[in-house]
């Protein structure tokens, strides 16, 4: 398939999409009281299960005849295709000439993806085993710092995908972690996410793990010379022992050696692994020493099994796909500028930030693979907050806001710390949460229940408002990674109807340069030259002059 391929239709112009527009006039008013009075098995016809994660989406703006033009939008866009060159090892990144194979860091053995004639499975186990042997000596205390002292502090310094995945992952799997170990994520260029993660930490039992796809990048780098220089000076200043308490995660084996890790104490993945797609890559090391080798697999198997559903389940019944469809439904029909995503687990409340990567800087793109204005809105904005937080804070604008936020609900039917009667609480307050949004409350409901007529419009709820419930039995290392990649492949599916490159992020480019470029100014001990527009020149001289 020649992802350029000048005969398919523009996405305004395939039959799909336009029966889809006259079937919006019709039903994009409709209420979901009303749908649910016509069809009182709507609550238990749109659901869809693979593997222990139940999708209830009964709560959309949707009928069957939406489904069914959904599907064959997604049909005429040529997702199947798609779907098999991804697995495949097709060069689909196009812009970066790059295959795209998160789904082999989590194949088994028994696999064969070939990438430029040569299969990249048999390369990921060895990078696998040799995280398990490596984070084993961490975890037993064998492996020793420089004074001969096992390490209890493990700092992982990366930012973007290198960051959002471990911190995300290391938090959502907390219960699973070795408590003796202490682990810190540093990612900002401001010094005091440095210094805040090594204030009470000894430098002779801390490693850090330096996670960098390019090893290039200016925070990280920075982040790594400070804690080299921090190491070395509470070690006495003996350069041998960045071998003891540094690793490298990079694709750059001359980048690392040249900052001084021995390439012995490197761990490698490859260009065909995207940044936002690299937390099952050896960037999950840290993942891996806190919940060891084996729960680490056991999340590979949870992002493997959703790979396989992706892969092979009808449209109809594929919760990444149907995922996909109902985030471009509300984003291309109903006009919906964001989707808020409320896990109703505390262990998850990184999630939505780890989502806001994923799902942002890969759809985030104005032009279609064959560099045209694409010809409807993009990537919608993901956000949210752990429930009941949430609740609490910015639950007022979804219910009674003038603006449309479908909302993804995800809750479990076991907490990992059961607690009297807090998570029957905290499900209760799912299922209302969704109840309400959906049906509101009337007028002649608000009057029924004596409230003064003035109050009334203040009270009333419209209702209406979409959301997705997920539930899957407990938060589990296997259940994450179904969870991840059902968002990674979401986002897919919305790439591949909207013919854009989801594995790119050129818009990071150009604040980086001019970064570098304001900085040599910033630094300069003499008045630089500086010829910005009149607003950033001022400002760059209005912080010369305070700094
Ligand atoms: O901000 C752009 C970006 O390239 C992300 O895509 C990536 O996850 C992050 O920077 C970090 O990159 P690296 O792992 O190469 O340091």
């Amino acid at each position: 398939m020649d992802p350029k391929d000048s005969t398919r239709l523009p996405l305004n112009q395939r039959p799909a999409w336009k029966a889809l527009q006259s079937h919006f006039q019709s039903i994009g008013t409709k209420h979901l009281r009303d749908l649910f009075a016509e069809d009182p098995a709507r609550g238990q016809r749109f659901t869809a299960e693979t593997d222990g994660i139940f999708l209830d989406y009964s709560k959309n703006r949707v009928t069957s005849e939406t489904l069914r033009l959904l599907v064959a939008l997604a049909e005429e866009s040529g997702l199947r295709a798609k779907i098999e060159a991804m697995f495949r090892g097709d060069k689909i990144n196009l812009t970066e000439n790059r295959a795209v194979l998160h789904v082999a860091l989590r194949a088994p053995k028994s696999e064969r993806i070939v990438v430029d004639g040569e299969d990249v499975i048999p390369g990921v186990h060895a990078v696998l085993d040799k995280m398990a042997s490596f984070a084993n000596r961490i975890r037993s205390g064998e492996w020793k710092g420089h004074t001969g002292k096992p390490i209890r502090n493990v700092v992982n310094i990366g930012i973007g995908g290198s960051d959002l995945g471990p911190v995300m992952a290391y938090e959502a799997l907390k219960h699973y972690s070795q408590r003796n170990l202490t682990f810190r994520f540093v990612s900002n260029v401001d010094g005091t996410d440095f210094a805040e993660a090594v204030r009470d930490l000894s430098p002779d039992e801390t490693l850090f793990l330096v996670a960098s796809k390019t090893f290039t990048t200016q925070e990280t780098m920075t982040n790594a010379n400070s804690a080299r220089a921090w190491s070395l000076s509470g070690l006495g200043g003996d350069q041998s022992a960045v071998a003891k308490h540094f690793v490298a995660i990079s694709t750059n084996a001359k980048l690392v050696a040249s900052f001084g890790i021995d390439t012995e104490n490197m761990f490698g993945f490859w260009d065909w692994v995207g940044g936002r797609y690299s937390m099952d890559s050896a960037i999950g090391l840290s993942t891996m020493i806190a919940i060891g080798p084996e729960n680490f697999r056991d999340l590979l198997s949870g992002f493997h099994a959703m790979d396989v559903h992706f892969r092979t389940a009808p449209f109809e019944k594929n919760l990444p796909v149907l995922l996909g469809l109902l985030t471009l439904w509300y984003t291309d029909f109903f006009d919906a500028q964001t989707i808020a995503v409320l896990p109703y687990e505390q262990y998850l409340k990184r999630f939505p930030a780890y989502l806001q990567q994923l799902t942002m800087e890969s759809n985030g793109k104005h032009v279609t693979l064959a560099g045209k204005p694409v010809t409807a809105q993009t990537g919608p904005v993901f956000w949210g907050e752990p429930g009941t937080n949430g609740q609490h804070s910015f639950y007022q604008l979804i219910h009674q806001g003038t603006r449309l936020i479908p909302c993804d609900f995800i809750g479990f039917s076991k907490s990992l710390n059961p607690l009297g009667r807090h998570h029957d609480m905290l499900m209760a307050n799912v299922f209302a949460q969704a109840e309400a949004l959906a049906f509101g409350k009337s007028a002649e409901q608000v009057r029924a229940e004596g409230t003064p007529e003035w109050l009334v419009p203040h009270r009333v709820f419209e209702g209406n408002r979409p959301s997705n419930i997920l539930l899957a039995d407990a938060l589990t290392p296997a259940v994450l990674g179904q969870l991840v990649a059902l968002y990674e492949h979401s986002v897919f599916t919305q790439g591949a109807i909207w013919n854009i490159d989801c594995f790119d992020q050129w818009g990071v480019e150009l604040g980086k340069v001019l970064a570098t470029k304001i900085l040599a100014e910033l630094e300069s001990p003499t008045e630089p030259a500086i010829s910005h527009d009149s607003s950033t020149t001022s400002l760059i001289r209005r912080y010369r002059a305070s700094k």
